[in-house]
């Protein structure tokens, strides 16, 4: 764990991990209450979790979501949602979240993914993530990493916020904790926080929390991650995965930008020279297959799954992935992407 939590919450998803986390933020902040969250952003399924996700799999529940979230742009410089361009643009989406703090008052926490996931691995400039918790700290509010994606070595290190040494006040995890062999999710809190539960009642639980079947798994898994040497290997895979990415990018006019961290990439997809997306958060609420989608079920039936957004996939491969198994990954994925140029760059 990042330096400074050392207590934890067991249960068994990354939703319930973040659901407890809220709770946590607003029983430690009350009266406080408010959560600021991003729009690309993704944090489960259920209610207040689902509440707290920014894309387009929480229209379904509106208007019966949970009170108390306010949504804030995200460091997408590839499609800045305020038109900018970094560094000129002076970090504005960072800058702005002060500004929101102070207006909405009342603010508990904000959580975010430190890298985006699904929402097409959104990696922020440098200065981003520790301007967003020096913005947390200077206003008392809770700053909150959600690492269901990005823990347990996926982006080279153990934790995503270790790649700007920042120290959240909160972590949410789950995946990788039990390399997925059991579910498992983890809210871990720092010590401040903790302490102030000795002495208030954390009302919450399940009959699953801190499951001995899920607990066993967690130090096995590590130890694995360990005799493994895991972490080089994803360091070193992940150069090779990122060359090869790029390569793809130099091949095909389909290919906008190619975006990540260790094993963990996005390969955007663009119509035109004028970065028209070949589908929109809209075309998946409505269940429509964009051109990516079906890419990617073609893709499938040769043996490689991606997840596709409305014009990206997501690149993340199990962490003990071969140089040889990524080159047959790219090869199939460069033979289903030149259909895309033909088709669309004429
Ligand atoms: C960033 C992030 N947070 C939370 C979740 C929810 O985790 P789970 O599906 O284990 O409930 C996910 C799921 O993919 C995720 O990507």
């Amino acid at each position: 764990m990042p330096e400074g939590l050392t207590k934890f919450f067991f249960s068994t998803s990354g939703t319930e991990a973040n659901e407890a986390a809220v709770k946590i933020a607003r029983l430690y902040k009350k009266p406080a209450y408010k959560v600021i969250v991003r729009y690309r952003s993704y944090h489960g399924s259920t209610l207040a979790s689902i509440s707290m996700t920014g894309d387009y799999r929480r229209w379904f529940i509106e208007p019966h979501t949970m009170h108390g979230v306010v949504r804030v742009p995200e460091p997408y410089c590839y499609r800045c949602p305020l038109g900018l361009k970094y560094p000129e643009c002076g970090l504005a989406c960072v800058n702005y979240v002060d500004y929101v703090i102070k207006n909405e008052k009342n603010v508990a926490a904000i959580l975010v993914e430190p890298i985006t996931g699904t929402n097409g691995v959104v990696v922020p400039p440098k200065e981003y993530l520790p301007t967003l918790k020096k913005i947390a700290e200077d206003n008392d509010v809770l700053f909150i990493a959600d690492e269901v994606m990005t823990g347990w070595g996926r982006v080279g290190d153990w934790w995503a916020v270790n790649l700007w040494g920042v120290k959240p006040d909160m972590l949410t995890t789950a995946k990788g904790a039990s390399a997925s062999y059991v579910p498992i999710g983890i809210t871990a809190v720092s010590k401040k926080i903790a302490d102030y539960f000795e002495d208030e009642f954390f009302a919450h639980g399940h009959t699953f929390e801190a499951h001995p079947v899920s607990l066993a798994a967690i130090p096995a898994v590590i130890e694995e991650y360990r005799r493994l040497d895991l972490l080089s290997h994803v360091r070193a895979m992940g150069e090779y995965l990122s060359k090869r990415l790029e390569e793809l990018k130099e091949r095909h006019k389909s290919i906008g930008d190619v975006r990540g961290v260790g094993l963990f990439w996005a390969i955007e997809f663009i119509k035109d020279s004028r970065k028209t997306p070949f589908g929109t958060y809209e075309d998946k609420y409505r269940g429509v297959a964009t051109p990516v989608d079906k890419l990617a079920a073609e893709l499938l039936s040769m043996g490689v799954y991606v997840f596709s957004g409305p014009s990206w996939f997501i690149i993340a491969p199990p962490l003990v992935i071969t140089r040889e198994q990524i080159d047959e990954g790219i090869d199939k994925i460069d033979q289903v992407v030149k259909k895309l140029d033909e088709q669309y760059q004429g």
